[in-house]
């Protein structure tokens, strides 16, 4: 039987956070022999995927969508042999519209015509946006449609849905056939955005699960300001501490998210390389059962403080502990409110997921403070005494 796609998050890289509509060939390149070089296809990202604004703006005489001829000018195919060649696979991205966010043209009643050259172009991967969807159409409907396209298309091709959580989409995009889901706005490269969407997900956790899992965007870890939108914020996009963008890896994966990154990894830095690279983070993320996370509160600062835990399929459990306030904050964790009472005779063994080495056996609860913004993720497994 042949392995159903998306068995657990997909991992990769996309044009858009960084590079917006300057995107080329020579981009693409680099950036795929990066992944290389850098070790990021060895840490388990797979998909460098190109987004909006890669092609004419006019589809050709047979109605078929064509690569914009001076930032593509051999053609989409030869990109996709060069992704492939380097062991990697390859993503493209259209819209549910008649156009596409940034105008281009739309794959509303050409899906399967689409779908047929993407298969041919050896595309693997294809984001699916929602701008300029005629208001009388079924927005379920179309990602049920270029789902049906791309099943039937003769290749194995991710749909990445992206209707940013609008029209009830928990609801009903599972059925539709797609693997992954964007649940949110577009990201923005500061702490007030990331939080925002840590707090939107937070409860959403029943509509994530193996083959599709709930998208919250590309990642914005080490872009420090870098995006090619400058239009946020008036102007100023802002950036993150590397404890933003640490915390921000660590909620994704807590939260088995799929993790793009949006950074421009031809200019990393070490400690942007040590999160994205961060192997026990991402064993979490993509453990087996993609189970998604309960959360355990901070008694006396519950909005801001909290604890994620999730089953894996190890037997042991996730534990990640966040600080989301502006000031250093204590987190307790009571085992009692994670399944483990004293009367167990049973502590929890923690494996720190940054120091990379076992913390110890604690029993009752392990309480810890947390600097502001930061967080503590741990493997725990329940021990007897
Ligand atoms: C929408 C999507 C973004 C990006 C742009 C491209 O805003 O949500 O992720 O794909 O369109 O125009």
């Amino acid at each position: 039987m042949k392995t159903p796609l998306a068995l657990v998050p997909p991992m990769g890289w996309n044009s858009w956070n960084s590079f917006g509509w300057n995107i080329n060939d020579e981009l693409i390149r680099s950036t795929a022999d990066l992944f290389v070089e850098s070790g990021l296809r060895d840490a388990g990202y797979e998909y460098i995927i190109i987004d909006d604004c890669w092609s004419e703006k006019q589809r050709d005489e047979k109605g078929r969508l064509v690569p914009d001829r001076n930032k593509f000018p051999g053609g989409m195919k030869a990109v996709a042999d060069y992704v492939h060649s380097k062991g990697l696979k390859f993503g493209m991205y259209s819209c549910a519209g008649t156009h596409t966010c940034a105008g281009h043209p739309g794959s509303f009643e050409h899906e399967f015509t689409d779908a047929e050259t993407f298969a041919e172009w050896g595309v693997d991967y294809l984001k699916y946006d929602y701008c300029y969807k005629p208001l009388a159409a079924d927005g379920a409907n179309l990602y049920r449609r270029m789902s049906m396209a791309l099943r039937s298309c003769g290749r194995d091709i991710l749909f990445s849905a992206c209707n940013w959580g609008a029209d009830n989409v928990y609801d009903w995009i599972r059925s539709s056939g797609a693997q992954m889901f964007r649940s949110t706005g577009d990201i923005q490269d500061n702490w007030f955005n990331i939080k925002g969407i840590m707090e939107s997900q937070i409860d959403k956790s029943p509509y994530s699960g193996n083959f599709c899992h709930n998208d919250m965007d590309m990642l914005v870890v080490g872009m420090h300001g870098n995006s090619h939108n400058t239009e946020v914020l008036g102007g100023v996009v802002g950036g993150c501490t590397d404890t933003e963008y640490k915390t921000h890896f660590a909620f994704w994966a807590m939260m088995a998210a799929p993790l793009i990154i949006g950074c421009d990894v031809r200019n990393m830095t070490d400690v942007t390389a040590e999160i994205l690279m961060n192997r026990d983070i991402i064993s979490i993320d993509r453990d087996m059962e993609c189970r998604a996370p309960y959360v355990i509160r901070q008694w006396n600062n519950p909005d801001n403080v909290f604890a994620l835990v999730r089953p894996l399929s190890t037997g042991e459990y996730a534990i990640g502990l966040f600080n989301l306030s502006d000031k250093k904050a204590e987190m307790s964790l009571q085992f009692y409110d994670i399944g483990l009472p004293v009367s167990s005779g049973r502590g929890l063994e923690l494996y720190d997921c940054y120091v990379h080495a076992a913390a110890g056996v604690f029993t009752e609860r392990y309480v810890t403070q947390l600097e502001s913004h930061d967080c503590a993720v741990f493997r725990a497994k329940p021990v007897k005494l």
